[in-house]
């Protein structure tokens, strides 16, 4: 008889069409999470671990925080919803002017989403019209990068370059994509911060310039860091360089700061971090700690006013927006969250705490089945040696992890490690053991 307790297992679990999941693997062998709490997970079979990867990047200031679950209860006595077309509520105003206090430069406007990809959709839009508006009608091309994520509907797979996402979905893509080389070099061994070597890779934008005409450009995007590839980290002088082609050419710049936005890189965002300042800036998952589903655009006064000015008096000037823009539920969770990067001097522990992360986090690099270590602030990538099927290596690194009690994302052979910002020194130390003790098993296993 199996000493395993199924009561928590629910009677059937065919139903559910599970994302980026192996649905066929997960149905076999169920890791299903019954709580949260602090830095800690609990699973079905009653089992804790810690969380090495705040969620998917979402809860860096911990699970289960009463400020925002009472914030969010108590919101939902008082009003509900409240349509948010030709319509608002006082919150939403609050958290705009609380957010554009973190924002860099005079990113100021700010547009809510319900996620990180309808964040990207809505950047994308808002260029288009910016540009409209200023009778630059005829750039329509965006720039991405090879290995962005960027999210999953039309629009964010379009400027990704996730090649299994691309490959899927490319018939129905946006046309006049064009995309940069990524920013990670073979030289680009073990190393902690950022590399000294690719700054010439920013030119490739000079190069689709070039080739398609900057004046048909509407934008380029990338994410700073690119985060679920696994952390990689722009070269010295990369960004910048972005920056000074996209001047030259009238191309907005937007920094995709799902994941490195609120302080991942020990400042609120990449942005200020690595002093280069976009004309439009995304946000998401931890800006409401992950707990209710919100995304952010952040604009420069100037696209804003544009927009604006456009439009005759009366007239909608912008043609978008989401049933859950801003909701009500959604502003409170942020506006907790705002409170607890103030009480709890949130970015500045994180940058106390990510030389502290990126020291263990390279300790590992004398394992074996380890192939590179990549990190910054706190956020690091592990590549696992791929000796079997492209991205089997990292899955089976992450169930065995699993069991030993630490959990984390695995995007193909990368483990994608980002330590919740509560995290003290001795969780660190409990990350980086666990992550240990599950890499050599794992280890073992494939050696057997
Ligand atoms: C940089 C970046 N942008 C956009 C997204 C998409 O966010 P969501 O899954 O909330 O739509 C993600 C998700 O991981 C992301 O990492």
């Amino acid at each position: 008889m199996s000493s395993v307790d199924t009561s928590k297992i629910p009677n059937s679990l065919q139903e559910h069409w599970m994302p980026f999941t192996s649905n066929k693997d997960f149905k076999e062998n169920p890791r299903l999470i019954t709580g949260a709490k602090g830095v800690y997970l609990t699973n079905h079979l009653g089992k804790t671990m810690i969380d090495a990867s705040s969620g998917l990047f979402c809860n860096p200031f911990g699970h289960g925080r009463k400020e925002i679950t009472e914030a969010v209860a108590k919101q939902l006595e008082q009003l509900d919803y409240c349509q948010p077309f030709q319509q608002g509520f006082g919150g939403s105003f609050e958290l705009a002017t609380k957010i554009s206090r973190h924002t860099p430069g005079n990113l100021n406007r700010i547009f809510y989403t319900i996620c990180g990809s309808t964040a990207v959709e809505t950047a994308i839009k808002i260029a288009i019209a910016y540009h409209r508006a200023k009778g630059d009608g005829q750039r329509f091309r965006f720039i991405g990068r090879e290995r962005g994520y960027h999210g999953m509907n039309i629009g964010a797979v379009s400027v990704g370059g996730m090649v299994n996402n691309i490959k899927t979905f490319a018939s129905i893509l946006m046309p006049g994509v064009a995309h940069m080389r990524h920013t990670h070099l073979p030289e680009h061994k073990f190393i902690s911060g950022q590399p000294t070597t690719g700054i010439e890779l920013a030119d490739d934008l000079e190069r689709i310039a070039a080739n398609f005409g900057a004046e048909n450009i509407a934008a380029c995007i990338v994410e700073p860091i690119a985060g679920s590839t696994g952390t990689l980290v722009p070269p010295k002088g990369y960004l910048k360089r972005l920056r000074e082609i996209c001047d030259k050419h009238g191309i907005l710049l937007i920094f995709d700061e799902v994941i490195t936005g609120w302080g991942r890189t020990g400042s609120a965002f990449a942005s200020q971090e690595f002093g280069v300042t976009p004309d439009i800036i995304t946000m998401a998952k931890a800006t409401t700690n992950g707990v209710v589903p919100m995304g952010v655009v952040a604009c420069k006064e100037e696209i804003y006013d544009a927009v604006m000015d456009a439009a005759p008096k009366g007239a909608v000037e912008l043609f978008h927006g989401y049933t859950y823009s801003g909701i009500p539920v959604a502003v409170a969770a942020a506006l907790a969250v705002q409170d607890i990067i103030e009480k709890d001097d949130i970015f500045n522990r994180a940058k106390e705490m990510a030389p502290y992360f990126q020291k263990g986090l390279f300790t590992l690099k004398d394992i074996d089945v380890v192939e590179n270590i990549r990190g910054y602030g706190m956020m690091g990538g592990i590549d696992m040696k791929t000796n079997i099927k492209p991205g089997k290596a990292g899955f089976e690194c992450f169930k065995t992890c699993y069991e030993v009690g630490v959990n984390f994302k695995a995007t193909g052979d990368c483990l994608i490690i980002a330590p919740q910002f509560i995290c003290e020194k001795k969780h660190i130390d409990e990350i980086i053991d666990k992550l240990r003790t599950g890499i050599l098993k794992y280890s073992k296993n494939i050696k057997n």
